[in-house]
C-alpha cells in the first residue's frame, strides 16, 4: 500500500490512536500534518518521524474552532499541497451518571466530539472535490454501537460520527471521494488510562482477546480505509474492537 504524494491530516495525532495512525500514514509515504491542542508533544512527533526519514509538520489547531482549523488547513496546503487525506481522531472522553450531565458539559462534548467533524471537513472538502478523490476516516466509538453507561453524551456524540459518516459518504459517493469510520473499543491509550487507572489490566483479562486493543491495531484500519485498495468503500464502520462488539 503507498500513500505518497498524499497528503494527509491526522487530528489529535499528538497522542494514542492518532500518533499511531500518523506513523502509519507517513510511513506509507503520505505527508502528514499533525494537528493537536498539544503543541509541544506535536513537535515530538514531527522530529521522530522526520528523524526516520518521513514527511510530517505539526499543527496546533483546536478542531472545534473554525478560525483555527481553516488556517491549519492554509498552513498544510501552502507546506505540503492539497489534503487528500483527512482522520477526524481528535476527541475528548467523559464519564458522567446521566441525571449529572450539565448542559455545558453536553455542549462541550458534541462540539469536540461532532461539530468537530462539520469544521474540519468542510475546511478540506474543497481541495478533494478538485482532485476528484478523497479520504475521510472519522474516529468514533464502540460505545455508540453498545451503548455505555454512565456515557450517555460521549455515546450520543460518536452515535452522531456514525451517523454523518452515513451520510455524508451518500452524498460525496460519485465525487471519489469516501468517508468511513472506525470505532475503537478499549485501546490502551493515555485517554484510557486516565479514565480507567489499574483497571486496564482487569477489564482486558475479561475481553475475547485478553488484551486491549493496540493504537496500532487502529491505525492499521484506518490506513487500510485511506489507500487507493479501499476505493470502493464508503458509508461503512470497520468495527476494530478484539471481539468485544459485534454488529
Ligand atoms: N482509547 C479508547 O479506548 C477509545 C475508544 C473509543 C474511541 N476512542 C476515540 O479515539 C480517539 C483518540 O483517542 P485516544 O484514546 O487516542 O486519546 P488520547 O487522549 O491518547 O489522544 C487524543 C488527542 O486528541 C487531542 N485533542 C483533544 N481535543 C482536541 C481538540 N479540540 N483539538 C485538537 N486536538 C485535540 C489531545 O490533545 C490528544 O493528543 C478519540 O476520538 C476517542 O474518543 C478511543
Amino acid at each position: 500500500m503507498s500513500l505518497a504524494g498524499k497528503t494527509a491530516i491526522v487530528t489529535g495525532a499528538a497522542s494514542g490512536i492518532g500518533l499511531a495512525t500518523a506513523r502509519r500514514l507517513a510511513e506509507a509515504g503520505a505527508s502528514v500534518a499533525i494537528w493537536d491542542l498539544n503543541e509541544q508533544a506535536a513537535r515530538a512527533a514531527v522530529t521522530e518521524l522526520t528523524g526516520a526519514g518521513r514527511r510530517a509538520m505539526a499543527v496546533r489547531a483546536d478542531v472545534s474552532k473554525r478560525t483555527e482549523v481553516d488556517a491549519a488547513v492554509r498552513l498544510v496546503r501552502d507546506t505540503f499541497g492539497p489534503i487528500g487525506i483527512l482522520v477526524n481522531n481528535a476527541g475528548m472522553s467523559a464519564f458522567n451518571p446521566f441525571m449529572e450531565i450539565t448542559e455545558e458539559l453536553w455542549d462541550r462534548v458534541m462540539t469536540v466530539n461532532l461539530k468537530s467533524m462539520l469544521i474540519c471537513t468542510q475546511a478540506v472538502l474543497p481541495d478533494m472535490l478538485q482532485k476528484g478523490w478523497g479520504r475521510i476516516i472519522n474516529v468514533s466509538s464502540s460505545s455508540a454501537q453498545s451503548g455505555a453507561a454512565r456515557m450517555v453524551h460521549y455515546a450520543a456524540s460518536k452515535g452522531g460520527v456514525i451517523g454523518f459518516t452515513k451520510a455524508l459518504a451518500q452524498e460525496l459517493a460519485p465525487t471519489g471521494i469516501t468517508v468511513n469510520n472506525v470505532p475503537p473499543g478499549f485501546v490502551d491509550t493515555p485517554m484510557l488510562r486516565a479514565e480507567l487507572k489499574d483497571r486496564v489490566d482487569q477489564i482486558a483479562a475479561a475481553s475475547p482477546m485478553k488484551r486491549p486493543g493496540r493504537p496500532e491495531d487502529m491505525a492499521a484500519a484506518i490506513a487500510f480505509l485511506a489507500s487507493e485498495e479501499a476505493g470502493y468503500i464508503t458509508g461503512h464502520t470497520l468495527s476494530v474492537n478484539g471481539g468485544r462488539y459485534s454488529s
